[in-house]
């Protein structure tokens, strides 16, 4: 006879590469607290329904209680071969605490397919929680950062190469803009997360009519799956987990890209701190920054993850199939990486050294260019034309072997425009630049204010 808890209709024994390869306690074993919660309302229910008497459902909510102690403390011992995932330890391990005539009752009208999709959304929720809490860290750290910084200005690129002056403020608020939108998205996440399958049997349903807004209420769900054979079997919130990771690790990838290069020193404009910093075994004078890399790295980690779980689903039929079992990895793997970044990138941003001057040296006057041409469509020269005049200033500039365009003198822009007058020097100030551009979403001090106040409000919301 099979030792497993389905044993009863097998006579042969199970392959032991099968026992092996079907087994998931290895890693399910985390979810053990959903398992024991999930069981100990389960048993409510049952007892509310005259199926377990008030002494059996006490005495499996006091069992359970020993079974999550020794996960607690360590002291669990998982048996090879006979615990195959966490939900049928558990009940193993109740069975030797209570007796296995009352252990045996829990699980009536319950299937390990709504039980596992029940603990999976449980153990979820509290991540996405403790994530919510590393992202709104991230956040104040951008916000924190920018009002500090906001004196400092440097060159904005287009195609990586120079553009117009912005603060450095502004490149700060435009990651956390995104990662202000990821937290949003987080939160609706969670809303679709927290629904509870539980009551859903193994896909028909419960036959002991259980309460299942008990059920819900019970665990802390916002309501109940209103299907049971979609209860059993939706891993859209783990796709959408996923893929929420993998967009929020892109934006993540492309805030280190932008610090790596800055890092560089040709550029010169910041350095990671040596807490987030390697040196290399061979070269004594580097210094890499390597938290930098492995934040833009891991992005790829999490997009494989999600679009191989997304193959998976790909092409199921209906309710439970044991190919649903392959969710778990890489959830697990891509919440412990998403929450590692973004306390890694919290740390990186927070302690990052910037450098002033290197920013400010960069910046160049043909970044004033399109100043210029501003300058006389507030003369009234349409822009289509003065963009030519700002163009013909700087090839004069360079015809005439001048450092920039504010090296022309006022008669060389009389030449080239009768509009030009003695304030055409006011141009060229970067300061006056930025400040000019002061619509909202601009670089100027006051929206660089808003955009910071914006981004609290974001926070607070909940
Ligand atoms: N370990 C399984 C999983 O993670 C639990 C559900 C198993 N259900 C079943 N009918 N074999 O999906």
């Amino acid at each position: 006879k099979s030792t497993k808890l389905w044993g009863g209709r097998f006579t042969g024994q199970t392959d032991p590469l099968m026992t092996v390869y079907n087994e998931s306690i290895h890693y399910d074993k985390v979810m053990h607290t959903a398992d024991v919660i999930g069981s100990q309302a389960y048993a409510r229910a049952l007892c509310q329904r005259g199926i377990l008497t008030t002494a059996e459902r006490d005495a499996i909510i006091e069992g359970l209680n020993k079974v999550e102690a020794e996960w607690a403390s360590g002291q669990f011992q998982i048996v090879p071969g006979v615990d195959e995932d966490i939900h049928t330890a558990n009940e193993r391990r109740l069975g030797e605490i209570i007796g296995t005539h009352i252990a045996g009752k829990l699980h009536t009208g319950r299937s390990r397919n709504d039980q596992v999709a029940t603990d999976t959304r449980i153990w979820l929720r509290g991540k996405l929680v403790e994530i919510e809490a590393c992202l709104t860290d991230l956040l104040k750290a951008h916000a924190g950062r920018a009002a500090q910084d906001i004196e400092v200005l440097m060159p904005g690129y287009t195609h990586l190469q120079r553009a117009q002056p912005i603060r450095w403020s502004h490149w700060i608020l435009a990651h956390a803009h995104a990662f202000a939108t990821d937290l949003e998205r987080l939160r609706q996440l969670y809303k679709r997360v927290n629904l509870c399958p539980l009551g859903s049997g193994a896909l028909a349903g419960n036959p002991f009519e259980v309460d299942r807004d008990f059920l819900a209420k019970e665990l802390g769900f916002d309501g109940v799956i209103g299907n049971s054979l979609i209860g059993v079997s939706d891993r859209d919130f783990v796709v959408e987990t996923l893929q929420w990771a993998t967009l929020t690790m892109n934006h993540i990838s492309k805030w280190a890209e932008d610090l790596i290069i800055y890092s560089t020193a040709e550029f010169g404009f910041v350095k990671s701190a040596d807490a987030y910093s390697t040196g290399s075994s061979l070269m004594p004078q580097k210094k890499n920054p390597d938290a930098l890399e492995l934040l833009r790295g891991k992005s790829g980690r999490v997009f494989g993850q999600m679009a191989g779980f997304m193959y998976t689903l790909k092409g199921l039929p209906s309710t439970y199939n044991k190919d649903l079992q392959e969710d778990k990895e890489p959830l697990f793997d891509c919440v412990r990486t998403v929450m590692d970044s973004l306390q890694i990138a919290t740390g990186v941003l927070s302690t990052l050294e910037i450098n002033p001057e290197k920013m400010r040296a960069a910046l160049t006057m043909d970044m004033l260019a399109t100043d210029l041409a501003d300058y006389l469509v507030r003369k009234g020269v349409p822009f289509r034309e003065t963009h030519h005049i700002s163009g013909s200033a700087v090839s004069l500039a360079e015809k005439k072997g001048l450092s920039g365009i504010d090296k022309l003198t006022v008669e060389d822009y009389k030449g080239l425009c009768d509009k030009f007058e003695e304030d055409v020097k006011e141009v060229f100030d970067f300061e006056r630049s930025v400040e000019k551009r002061a619509a909202i979403g601009g670089p100027c001090r006051k929206r660089v204010l808003q955009q910071i106040e914006e981004i609290k409000a974001k926070i607070a919301e909940a």
